[in-house]
């Protein structure tokens, strides 16, 4: 599907992604002042920042592991931008399960402007183990359930400890 026409109509809140659709779209974030460039559009650092905090969350899920690291993103193109007040949506795929790693595709699109604003091919995270050394995941498949996610929380790390 083109992602301007999956924009334009709005593809549904459910999990599991539908039929051609690229990625699922989960995160809606609402462009405030903060999010600006001095050109008065989004900034790229600040849309870079949510979509690595929606790839974590992704793995995490995924993973069933809160130790999952950014470890590769691909060529970023921002072929189009959002302005303040716009709405945009974030949306990932798992496109590999590695022994230890899970490959991703990303897009991001403005819900106001029907337009896509970037594509990313390929990002990587790894799964640790507590020393912080790849360990294998054992996960081949994309779960469309909350049956991978942690149940406890990691020991808050604090600085100088
Ligand atoms: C993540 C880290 C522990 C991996 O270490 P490593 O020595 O590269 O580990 P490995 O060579 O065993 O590779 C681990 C996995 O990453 C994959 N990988 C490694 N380099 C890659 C690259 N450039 N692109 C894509 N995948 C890559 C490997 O294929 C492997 O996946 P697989 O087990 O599913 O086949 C280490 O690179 C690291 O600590 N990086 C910093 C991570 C970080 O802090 N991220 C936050 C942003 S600052």
């Amino acid at each position: 599907m083109d992602p301007n026409q999956a924009a334009a109509g709005h593809a549904p809140d459910t999990e599991a992604p539908q039929d051609n659709d690229i990625v699922t779209f989960h995160t809606r974030k609402w462009v405030k002042p903060e999010d600006l460039n001095p050109n008065g559009t989004l900034f790229g650092g600040s849309l870079l920042r949510w979509i690595d905090e929606e790839a974590a969350v992704y793995a995490i899920v995924q993973l069933g592991n809160q130790r999952a690291v950014t470890k590769y993103m691909s060529e970023i193109n921002f072929v189009s931008s959002a302005r303040q007040g716009d709405l945009i949506e974030m949306g990932l795929r798992a496109t590999h399960f590695g022994r230890t790693s899970i490959t991703m595709t990303a897009q991001v699109r403005n819900m106001i402007t029907r337009h896509l604003i970037l594509t990313i091919e390929k990002i990587v995270f790894v799964n640790l183990d507590q020393d912080g050394v790849p360990a294998p995941h054992g996960f081949t498949e994309i779960t469309y359930e909350r049956d991978r996610v942690p149940t406890t929380a990691l020991p808050v790390v604090r600085p100088n400890q």
